[in-house]
Formats: C-alpha cells, structure tokens, sequence
C-alpha cells in the first residue's frame, strides 16, 4: 500500500511539472506564471480540487505516442473565490505550447458541463498555440465541443476569459463568447489570422502586439473588456470582479454591506452640471458620488467612451451603471457605443442585475460613416436591449435627453420602472439652435431673431416639465438626493415581476 501512496504521489509531482523546469522557465522567463500558479493567485488556499490531472492524449502520429504528459497542457477543476464557488480551467504553455487536443478539449467540457449542472460560472485562463497541430481534425472537433458549451451556457452562467498568452485563429472564438474578456499587456494576444497572413494576403506590416495585443483589443476593437500590466494584476482585479457577480442565472447577485448610509446626501452634485449646456463634466464623479463607497468597476473604459459601463453597488447591491459621458463626442450614441452598451445591458438582464442609467445624450451621431457603418442597426441594438431587459430599471436625467436617443436610454416608454431627472435635464425632440433653424427657416437671415426664438424655444422646452407633465419622469429631484432616491427605488422593485412573451427567441438586429 505504502508504495502505491508513494507512486500516486510521484505521479502527481511529474504532472505538477507539466513540461519540465526548463519551460517553466521560459514561460517565467517572459514575465509570465504558469498554469498553476495563476490558478494559486486565483482561487482562495487550499480550495483547488483538481479533475483530470491523469488525462493523456490519444494521438499516435508524429512520434506523439512516446509524449504523453499527464494532464495534456490544461489543468482543470474548481474552487472558490472570496468563498464562492468557480470552475476553472488553465491551459498550460509549456506542455505542447498549451495546444488543445481532442483529450485537452474533453477537460474543458467536463468543468463546463459540471458548472451549468450545479450553477457556477467558468473562468478560462487562455494560453495556447491554438489547435494541437499534431492530431488534426480531432482537435477541431474539440473547440467545437466547447464553442457549443459557450453558447449553451450563455445567460445560464457568467463565463469569463483571462487571455495570458497567445490565443490565435478559430481558438478566439471561445472567449468571444464569453460574457468578459480580460488581457495582459505585452504577452497576450489574440487574432483570426497572424501577422504573416495578414503580411501575405494584405501586405500590410503589423506586429502580434499591434494586430491583437491587449491595447488593440481595449481601444480599436472592443474584443476585450480591460488590459492588465501582469499576470498578477489581471488575476487579483479578476477576484475583485467576481465579487460583483450572481452565481447563476437563477440566483440574485451577492450582497456585500457597505457602511455607506443608502440616504447619503452629496450636495457637491448640486454644482456638478456647469451653466452652459455646451460644456462637459466628469460623469464618472457623478457616478462615484453615488456608488456605494466611491466604488465603481468600469468596463471598457478606452473603448467607446462616450458612453461609460461597469457594476457598482447600491446599499450593498449590485447594479450595472450605464452613463452617457458628455467629455467625448458630447455624449452622442454611435456605432461602438450602442454595441458596448447593448452588450451590457443584455447581461445584466441575463444575471438579474438592476441596470441604473445616467442620462446626457444630444442624439446619435451624424455623418456619412455612422450611416454606412449601420448606425441604425447598431443603434437599435441598445434600443432592443434596454426594451427587452426585465430587470429593475432606474434612470435618472442629468441633462440633454434629446431625440430618439431620449427613447432608447432606459426611458419610460422602454418600461424604465423609475425615471428621475435633475432640474438641469432638457428632454426634448433636439437642442433649440437645430429646432428653430428647421421650424423658424423663413427667419434664417434675421440673427436677431432667429436668437429670440431660440431663447424661446430653450425657455419653453429645455427642461424636464413638459415631459413631467406627461409622467415620462416619476420625479425632479435636487441632484444631492440622487444616491438616496436610487436607493429606495432599489428597495422598492426588490421583487419586481415582469415576463416577456414567450418565444423561442427574439431577433435583435445583430
Ligand atoms: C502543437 C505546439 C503548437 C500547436 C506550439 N506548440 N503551438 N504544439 N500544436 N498548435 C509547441 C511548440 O512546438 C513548442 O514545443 C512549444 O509548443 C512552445 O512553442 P514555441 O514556438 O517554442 O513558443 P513561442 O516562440 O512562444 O511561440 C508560440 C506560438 C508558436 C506563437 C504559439 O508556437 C506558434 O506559432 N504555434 C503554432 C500556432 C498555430 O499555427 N496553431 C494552429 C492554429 S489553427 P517544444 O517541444 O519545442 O517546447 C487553430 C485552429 C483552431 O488553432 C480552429 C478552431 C475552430
């Protein structure tokens, strides 16, 4: 007995080594940690449970037979985070550059599968030379295995990519459909096609860093969420991010007691909107005023960032906070900003979290290569998310609110379940200068009066009355009150009850 203890232990310390000391090396050599050491940084001590370290591969060709390290370059299993439960899979660069077999694939599913049945969420750390080029078609049948469980899980649990290597071809697509992606700066990357395809096919000149880097991903593309400097960075901000999170689509989000009074009252608010209506502020300093603690985790803030996405906490709770961001292209909704917004939106709705939506938005931005790039269809992308979300809604005006973008920011009319709005909100069709230039044409050489009717026009429906006359807003509110009355809205739609028609499923314009 003793010595099969003592064989089994020696087993596991060669497949602890995955692809020998001299590729650990390497890997650390690029400022990168191994499989199992991000996994130690990532999961609480002493709550790993391993699965599968013994898994071999099956391939014979190319003198593979005699390679076969136990484990196959993923380490695979779950633990818990912050004391919540996650399954994990790790793929492993210095066994095979981490490529992904038939065997490999297997170990992915099995944690997938083992999440959705017990609802928990999947974190995929990525480092991988892509398809195990050894073994074929086998290993493509693989990815598809696991593309299939990305969808299937989509909206059941929250799954999350940490790109810390190299991530290329067909092998994108899994963290694609992922709900977040993270990257690390100066060792990930991730494209469709390499920089020698890409040189051959369009001559065009590019490094790995430049086509799929993580600064590419966080402000060309918006494939990725954020960029870290490291591996520890990525993986810490990650354990901080899952705190955010519900389990599963049937639970609520956790709540974590703040000591921040709900009825906090900021009365620097009350001077936050300057008096020109032409001139930006900081919408994120409205947004941490409000949060509980000045806590707020922004996603994509590089990318798109006229308009402003992350998860806060309101008297404990999670929300998502969704805020239009005057200080670039004046808070206009184009392309990129309706699809991060949509995106977010969506899964907030998916995860039962409350979407709060902060208000200031002159239109959708004009011009020849919105309209081509299909502005209307990627407009209408945020418009169905926000129409179709069920969960509580709470949204607040602070000032423009102008033309269809009024409609699509979680308005009243979009069952936005509370509307507020500061005395400083202009909900109107469009800014006075456009309206009387259109509906005054005839007095367009007069300046002087052109400037009265803009004045007039400005007096009479530059403000938040006329929609409030109407009802389309619950209340105006004095902007120190915000943190408080978004509070209570909270508690009041805590057991908010709202289905859609069934249907198979809905056609969002994608
Ligand atoms: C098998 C692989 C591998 C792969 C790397 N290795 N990629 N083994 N299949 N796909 C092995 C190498 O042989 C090497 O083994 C070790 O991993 C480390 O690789 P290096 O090249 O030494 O490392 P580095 O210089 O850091 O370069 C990493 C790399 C490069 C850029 C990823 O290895 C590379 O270009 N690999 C091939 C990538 C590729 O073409 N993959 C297939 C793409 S198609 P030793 O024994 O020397 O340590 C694809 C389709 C997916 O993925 C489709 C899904 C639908």
């Amino acid at each position: 007995m003793h010595d099969i203890i003592e064989q089994l232990e020696q087993k596991r310390a060669a497949a602890r080594l995955g692809g020998g000391q001299k590729r650990i090396d390497a890997q650390h050599a690029k400022g990168k940690l191994t499989a199992r050491e991000r996994l130690e940084l990532l999961l609480d001590e002493g709550t790993f449970e391993e699965w599968d370290l013994f898994v071999e591969h099956r391939c014979v060709d190319f003198g593979m037979a005699e390679n076969r390290p136990p484990g196959d370059g993923v380490v695979t299993g779950y633990g818990m985070i912050n004391g919540r439960l996650a399954f994990v899979f790790s793929q492993d660069f210095t066994v095979f550059g981490g490529a992904l077999s038939e065997a490999h694939a297997e170990k992915i599913c099995k944690v997938m599968d083992q999440a959705m049945k017990v609802g928990a969420p999947v974190i995929g750390l990525n480092d991988s030379g892509g398809a195990r080029i050894q073994e074929g078609v086998a290993s493509l049948g693989g990815y598809a295995e696991v593309f299939q469980r990305n969808v299937l899980a989509s909206g059941v649990v929250p799954q999350i990519s940490l790109i810390m290597g190299p991530c290329a071809g067909g092998a994108v697509y899994s963290p694609a459909m992922t709900d977040f992606i993270f990257m690390v700066k100066d060792s990930s990357y991730m494209f469709v096609t390499g920089p020698e395809v890409v040189k051959t096919v369009t001559h065009e000149t590019v490094t790995a860093e430049e086509l799929g880097g993580a600064i590419s991903h966080t402000t060309k593309s918006g494939v990725a969420d954020l960029a870290f400097d490291n591996d520890v960075e990525a993986i810490l901000m990650l354990r901080r991010f899952y705190n955010y999170l519900p389990l599963n689509n049937r639970e609520t989000p956790p709540v974590r007691p703040s000591g921040d009074p709900a009825d906090r009252l900021d009365f620097s608010l009350d001077t936050l909107v300057p008096d020109n209506p032409n001139r930006p502020y900081e919408i994120k300093e409205l947004i941490t005023k409000v949060a509980d603690n000045g806590d707020f985790f922004e996603l994509q803030p590089d990318y798109a960032a006229n308009i402003v996405v992350g998860f806060a906490r309101m008297d404990g709770q999670t929300v998502g906070i969704v805020a239009n961001n005057p200080q670039v292209l004046a808070g206009c909704l184009d392309i990129r900003s309706s699809i991060k917004a949509a995106r977010f939106v969506r899964f907030c709705d998916a995860f039962s979290i409350p979407v709060i939506t902060f208000v200031d938005v002159p239109g959708f931005l004009p011009g020849t290569s919105q309209e081509y790039g299909g502005i209307i269809k990627h407009g209408a992308k945020l418009l169905y998310a926000y129409a179709e979300c069920t969960v509580p809604k709470v949204t607040v005006i602070i000032r423009k609110a102008y033309g269809g973008a009024y409609d699509v920011m979680s308005s009243k009319h979009l069952r936005g379940d509370v509307n507020l709005a500061w005395p400083s909100a202009e909900i109107a069709v469009m800014g006075a200068k456009g309206a009387v230039e259109i509906i005054f044409r005839e007095d367009k050489s007069d300046v002087a009066k052109l400037a009265a009717r803009e004045a007039e026009y400005k007096a009479r429906f530059a403000n938040p009355f006329i929609a409030g006359a109407r009802g389309y807003i619950d209340d105006v509110i004095q902007p120190h009150e915000t943190r408080k009355r978004i509070c209570r809205s909270l508690v009041m739609l805590k057991n908010k009850q709202l289905e859609n028609p069934w249907r198979k499923h809905g056609n969002i314009p994608l």
